[in-house]
């Protein structure tokens, strides 16, 4: 196991992530000060079927009461009808200011349950125990959860920070293997953005990481909960900083919106984006070549798309590239490398970035 404290001020939490801790969930949720007594499970049907079972007898054994509330997969679960259904459970529950609602399961869970965690008699113990990749070393920490509205994703939110992160690797062995590589994307973003070192390990250990290996996979989720750790730590609330996590995911973001949600996975959509960040980098912040090209090298044999589909600069793409434009008057700002484990933000034309898909 390895664990570590994310320094937030009076939000400061741990961190623990290793193989079989489900097993460990009640004896690390008393340590982080969490009353025992009525709490929330709350999971999807996919994971609970899973991993509930062994969580409640581990929450039980320390004195926890959970209450199990299972949700339907998927992204149409962040909604409010589903929030709305949270809400009722838990007043059935009668979770009072000292219940804890413990979030099982990926970033779907995390976001909705977090945020029922926040808003709850304004605001109660979130822990979450992400058990996809991109919930492991991404949503899980951070803060931010949220629900979708039906015209824009993540549209009601608030800032809640988590009581006790608990990243049990071993979940990761049921993933399936297209979500599975999604979450290497943001793993790879880490090192391209912030160290370099780690982008040589993953070079090395990549054959290990694809067939999940425990031992791997637990130095794998630490390092980049760690990285994201440092970053909200200097920004909780994305004022500056936090943007550099963004590297990729300006051209992702125009990708999976004008392909329509659901078409690429978001790190999928990420890994085209980081893709054409680094040859954006090539030309506007001294990115070499051969790192751009190692970058791009380690993306694909991750199992990952490289190329902008054809028909990419299609005018959905476009549009979706001009809102932001119209944010930044005039200028998009992109998160650029000036080499492996360094980025920093360069404001470029529209003209600038198109001619990278010319
Ligand atoms: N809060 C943040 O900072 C943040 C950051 C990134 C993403 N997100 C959000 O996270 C969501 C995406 O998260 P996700 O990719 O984890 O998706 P997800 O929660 O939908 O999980 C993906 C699929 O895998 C299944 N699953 C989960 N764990 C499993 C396991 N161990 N074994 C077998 N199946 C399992 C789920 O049931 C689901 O069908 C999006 O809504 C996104 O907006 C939030
Ligand atoms: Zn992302």
């Amino acid at each position: 196991m390895r664990s570590f404290r994310v320094e937030l001020g009076t939000n400061s939490h741990e961190v623990h992530v290793g193989a079989g801790l489900i097993g460990e969930l009640g004896r690390l949720a008393i340590r982080a000060s969490l009353a025992p007594g009525k709490c929330v499970l709350v999971t999807d049907s996919n994971v609970g079927g899973r991993y509930a079972a062994a969580a409640t007898e581990a929450l039980r054994g320390a004195g926890f009461a959970p209450v199990l509330i299972e949700i339907a997969p998927g992204e149409a679960s962040k909604s409010a009808a589903t929030l709305g259904d949270l809400y009722d459970r838990m007043t059935s529950a009668e979770i009072d200011r000292s219940g804890t609602v413990f979030a099982l399961g990926g970033g779907v869970v995390g976001d909705l349950a977090g945020f029922a965690a926040a808003s709850y008699l304004r605001g109660i113990a979130v822990v979450q125990i992400p058990t996809t990749v991109v919930a492991q070393v991404d949503s899980a920490l951070g803060g931010k959860t949220g629900i979708n509205h039906p015209r824009a994703k993540n549209l009601i939110g608030a800032f809640h920070q988590p009581r006790l992160i608990v990243a049990d690797v071993n979940t990761l062995s049921t993933l399936p293997d297209r979500e599975f590589r999604e979450g290497i994307a943001e793993v790879i973003k880490y090192g391209a953005i912030m160290d370099a070192a780690m982008l040589s390990d993953l070079e090395r250990d990549l054959a290990r990481i694809l067939t999940r290996d425990p031992m791997v996979l637990e130095a794998m989720v630490a390092r980049s909960l760690a990285h994201k750790a440092s970053v909200v730590s200097a920004d909780e609330r994305e004022g500056g900083l936090r943007k550099i996590l963004n590297f990729g995911h300006t051209i992702g973001h125009a990708l999976e919106a004008s392909a329509g949600y659901g078409a690429w996975l978001h790190g999928e959509a990420v890994a085209i984006g980081m893709v054409a960040a680094a040859r954006l980098s090539e030309r506007h912040a001294g990115l070499s070549a051969d790192e751009s090209s190692r970058l791009s090298t380690l993306i694909s044999d991750a199992g990952l798309p490289t190329g902008l589909p054809r028909g990419a600069g299609n005018r959905e793409f476009l549009n979706a590239l001009k809102l932001d434009k119209k944010r930044a008057q005039g200028m998009v700002e992109f998160i650029l490398l000036d080499r492996i484990g360094h980025a920093l933000p360069i404001r470029l034309s529209f003209e600038q970035i198109l001619a990278v898909f010319a």
